[in-house]
């Protein structure tokens, strides 16, 4: 099957008079298959947009790039094609304030080649989808935060791209608008487009998709499964508090902040264990496993 997106040892160094050269993305490598949601995951200033820059072609991969290819059509020799197939909702809100939403999203589908007779429908069906078909001739810049994120996603879809990428579609949404968006991500990938979206919710991307790329400081640091990757950090620990922290602990017995971490092969056994050695110093204790958002802190902070 034809990857959706392939990208090969991309790297981008921004450059300035005034300051050292600065490696923003460090040979990322990710091949995302046709009909996928694929979550891009990683901490404030990780690069997640510098590489959907170099994606949609708004910031210039190093040379040392070896490819970037939206279903085979490369963003740097094939531009036009490849962008035809994209749709890109970026992580700052940009609005056209003195039109209205018809007119904006009017202008935006000529400008991707949508014939003129079917921009009336898929406007309104745009907007439908994202529930704002009733500020469809309110000025642009009376929409609320909210609205105007919607309106950005109405914009990016017009064209039915085969490749969709969100940057961060939840951010400072309410709750009712990010089921929103995340209903209206699930019925585009059944229409067939495959989704990017980058995030900093790992509900989103527990609930959402199926693989994963986290980077960090410009690089890959996980690549997989969303499951996958759970798993292989799924350690089963008895967690537990003190009421005097300062005794002597069992051998493998880690502290982690106010709490004590153990991992255990035995629960049972583990579990009796601690309760005989600890007794009556013992304030809370509980078993678990790792959840995502424990899996990402440990990868970002470099502990895993
Ligand atoms: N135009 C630019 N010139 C210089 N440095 C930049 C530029 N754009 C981004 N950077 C730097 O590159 C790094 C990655 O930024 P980027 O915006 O890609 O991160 P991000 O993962 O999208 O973060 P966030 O989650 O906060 O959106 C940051 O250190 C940022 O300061
Ligand atoms: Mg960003």
């Amino acid at each position: 099957m034809q990857a959706a997106l392939r990208v090969d040892k991309a790297s981008k160094t921004y450059r300035s008079s005034n300051r050292q050269p600065f490696k923003a993305v460090n040979q990322v490598s990710l091949e995302i298959q046709s009909g996928q949601i694929y979550g891009l995951l990683g901490p404030n200033g990780a690069g997640k947009s510098t590489l959907i820059g170099m994606i949609s072609g708004a910031a210039k991969p190093d040379p040392e790039t070896g490819a970037i290819e939206i279903f085979g059509h490369s963003v740097i020799n094939d531009r036009e094609a490849a962008k035809r197939l994209l749709g890109i909702v970026p992580q700052e809100i940009v609005v056209e304030p003195a039109f209205t939403v018809e007119e904006v999203l009017y202008y935006f589908s000529g400008m991707y080649g949508v014939p003129s007779r079917e921009r009336g429908p898929r406007i309104k069906a745009a907007l439908d989808s994202l529930g704002l078909l009733d500020k469809l001739n309110e000025k642009a810049r009376t929409l609320s935060g909210g609205m105007k994120r919607r309106l950005m996603i109405a914009k990016a879809i017009l064209h039915q791209p085969k490749l969709l990428i969100l940057d961060e579609p939840t951010a400072g949404v309410d709750v009712a608008l990010r089921q929103r968006i995340w209903e209206l991500v699930r019925e585009l990938n059944r229409s067939g487009t495959t989704i990017i979206f980058t995030t900093h919710y790992l509900e989103e991307a527990e609930q959402l998709c199926e693989s994963m790329t986290v980077i960090n400081k410009g690089q890959v640091i996980k690549q997989g499964r969303v499951r996958d990757i759970q798993q292989e950090f799924s350690q089963n620990l008895i967690s537990f508090e003190l009421f005097d922290r300062d005794v002597e602990h069992l051998p493998g017995v880690r502290a982690i902040g106010t709490m004590f971490e153990y991992v255990y092969s035995d629960l049972s056994v583990d579990m009796s264990r601690i309760l005989a050695h600890y007794s009556g110093n013992i304030k809370t204790i509980h078993n678990e496993s790792a959840s995502l958002e424990k899996v990402f802190l440990e990868l970002t902070e470099g502990k895993a």
